[in-house]
């Protein structure tokens, strides 16, 4: 979910609203704001994306000069403009972003008190709280006080009294909160883009800080009550503009954009003039460290998997990739002779967040491989590895997830010189394969889109998919089966190809489509004759290869072959990635899905 608070002299709705356009990536099910105007608060609310609130507001404006305002994605309670926020009880109104896990046993007591439930969500309880205390007496603060320390589980919230005008209550455990700074204006949001268009002046409240708001400025707070200053710094979030462009989705754009950002990225961390990676690029001490752990979630994940192969193969470095949400309570013991990476778009997700705190409270060396600068993970590390990728507005991540692989192929190739697996005169070459990659990555966009789409038009006739490789073509199944099934909710399988026989092959018959991704590689002969097991059932087979593969797999029948160039095994999941991002997307544009939204996903989720 995504929260906004602004305190001003100018009506708020408007540019509540406008700020939550801005985190509509947070959760699109339903939106609210609520304002405070001449001792009343009010509210308007609306199920589905945020034009329905704003036609909602069009009809009955809301004044006033203080206001908060969220977007949501689901955790408890369906959507529905009942459970969208603000939630409300007598003389309080509150946002809020996370899970307050112990919400029943609170829930509980509040009705054994005789308060009565509005709502199916967690949030309710918090805004009960707050009524209760008041109604029992307490002054705002003091309200606040008290019920924070009763809470337990993830928050960032936002509260407006009734009783306390031009003032905003802000407090943050787990999920990011932001304040800005404005003249005579004063804000707070989930992230520093959704406060660009009014400042680019912010401070990050640190875990357990709350604060109060008012126009003149904030006043922080520890957890154990004692005034705190947070560093104030520019946002680099101001100069962001979301537009599409020429495209029809933000997601076709971010597709296109990878041979220039995958570009910017790599020369980042490769000289390719000098013909090798560039010095200090990394805090990890490669050359020392015996295991390299890395956590992530979802397509993150899916390029740490990638990662493995590439270390492993190229610098002999051994590597555990584990999902977050998994790693962080398996706690599993860690050598001090290891390093972590964390990897994350957002640099604000829960679980990866947690994994690193893991780490860190076991002394190892973390570092963190994200695309937001100044995102929670990004500065907790103790180094920061940039993609730069520039914004991705999609939900469905794809220039994100190749500028994470480019960074682990560049990074692989810095610990192989360092680790002497291999030479100068190898690493040369190698930075000269990474220096083709954007031009060959515009090339197979180019020549192939055409064919893909028509190829889309054909797999969205079926229910599922199955999508199969080995080695760094394994994660790509992986990724290429989550793309289709996350944007054209066509149920899709990615497998290593050898595991085929162990099961899936039970599925394969002439409704299944098996999109194979299968460059000439050393395990090339290996996945052809998985795929003639394939064949041999009736399967149909859509195999995407290069030119040496096709020309070595002339014996299998397939429904349709994708061509691509031939790569050097360090890049090719690189150009691989391309034909399985343009086919879910063309798919799900010809099903009439909500490509760059789909259904009941966020872009960034601060809840376990
Ligand atoms: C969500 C997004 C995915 C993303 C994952 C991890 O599920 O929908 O696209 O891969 O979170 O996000 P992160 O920001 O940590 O990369």
């Amino acid at each position: 979910c995504g929260i906004v608070g602004i305190v001003g002299s100018r009506s708020v709705a408007p540019l509540l609203v406008d700020a939550l356009k801005r985190l509509e990536y947070r959760g699109y099910d339903s939106a609210g704001i609520a304002t405070l105007r001449e001792g009343r608060l009010d509210r308007r609310r609306a199920q589905g994306k945020l034009v329905a609130l704003e036609e909602c507001l069009a009809q009955d404006p809301l004044e006033g000069t203080t206001g908060i305002g969220h977007t949501r994605w689901a955790t408890h309670g369906v959507p529905s403009v009942g459970n969208a926020h603000p939630h409300f009880a007598a003389g309080v109104a509150v946002v809020h972003n996370g899970i307050i896990e112990n919400f029943a046993a609170l829930k509980a007591e509040l009705v054994d008190e005789g308060v009565v439930f509005e709502t199916q969500t967690d949030t309710e309880v918090v805004a009960r709280l707050l009524g209760a205390r008041l109604a029992a007496g307490d002054r705002p603060e003091t309200a606040m006080r008290t019920v924070l320390a009763r809470l337990e589980g993830a928050y960032a919230l936002a509260v407006v009294f009734e009783d306390l005008p031009d003032t905003i209550f802000g407090a943050r455990n787990g999920p990011p909160l932001a304040i800005g700074y404005g003249k005579q204006e004063m804000y707070l949001g989930s992230d520093a883009i959704a406060l660009a268009p009014f400042t680019d002046d912010v401070a990050y409240l640190e875990d357990g800080d709350w604060t109060i708001v008012t126009r003149e400025g904030a006043k922080i707070h520890a957890a154990d009550g004692r005034p705190v200053e947070r560093k104030r710094k520019r946002s680099a979030g101001a100069h962001f503009v979301a537009d599409k462009g020429n495209h029809r989705h933000f997601m076709e754009k971010e597709i296109h954009e990878q041979p220039e950002v995958i570009a910017h990225t790599l020369s980042h961390y490769v000289d390719f003039s000098a013909g090798c990676t560039r010095e200090g690029i990394s805090t990890i001490a490669f050359d020392r460290i015996e295991r390299l752990t890395v956590s992530a979630c979802g397509t993150a994940y899916i390029a740490g998997l990638v990662g493995k192969y590439l270390f492993e193969r190229f610098a002999r470095l051994p590597v555990d990739v584990d999902t977050a949400s998994e790693f962080r309570y398996r706690e599993p013991p860690l050598s001090p002779a290891g390093a972590a990476l964390f990897i994350s778009q957002s640099g604000e997700t829960a679980d990866t967040l947690a994994s690193l705190r893991y780490c860190r409270s076991e002394g190892l060396a973390s570092e963190a491989l994200v695309n937001v600068g100044d995102s929670s993970i990004a500065r907790e590390a103790d180094g920061f590895l940039p993609t730069l990728a520039g914004p991705e507005i999609g939900v469905a991540s794809t220039k994100a997830f190749t500028c994470q692989i480019a960074v682990l192929a560049a990074l692989a190739l810095s610990a192989a010189v360092r680790r002497g697996t291999i030479t100068r005169k190898e690493e040369t070459r190698l930075v000269r394969t990474l220096s083709e990659v954007p031009r060959l990555m515009r090339d197979t966009l180019a020549a192939s889109e055409a064919d893909i789409r028509s190829l889309a038009q054909e797999i969205s006739h079926y229910r599922h998919a199955l999508y199969l490789g080995r080695g760094t073509s394994f994660p790509l199944a992986l990724e290429g089966a989550l793309k289709l099934k996350e944007i054209s909710y066509i149920h899709a399988e990615g497998y290593a190809a050898g595991e085929l026989k162990h099961g899936p092959i039970a599925l394969i018959d002439e409704t299944m489509p098996v999109v194979v991704i299968a460059p000439y590689d050393h395990v090339f002969s290996k996945t052809i004759s998985n795929m003639q097991e394939v064949a041999a059932r009736g399967g149909r087979i859509i195999l995407i290869t290069d030119r040496q593969g096709a020309a070595a797999a002339t014996t299998l029948e397939t429904m349709r072959t994708i061509l691509l160039p031939d790569t050097d095994p360090l890049v090719t999941p690189l150009i691989f990635a391309l034909p399985l991002q343009l086919m879910a997307y063309h798919t799900a544009v010809f099903m009439g899905t909500d490509v760059d939204q789909p259904r009941n996903l966020a872009k960034s989720v601060t809840v376990e």
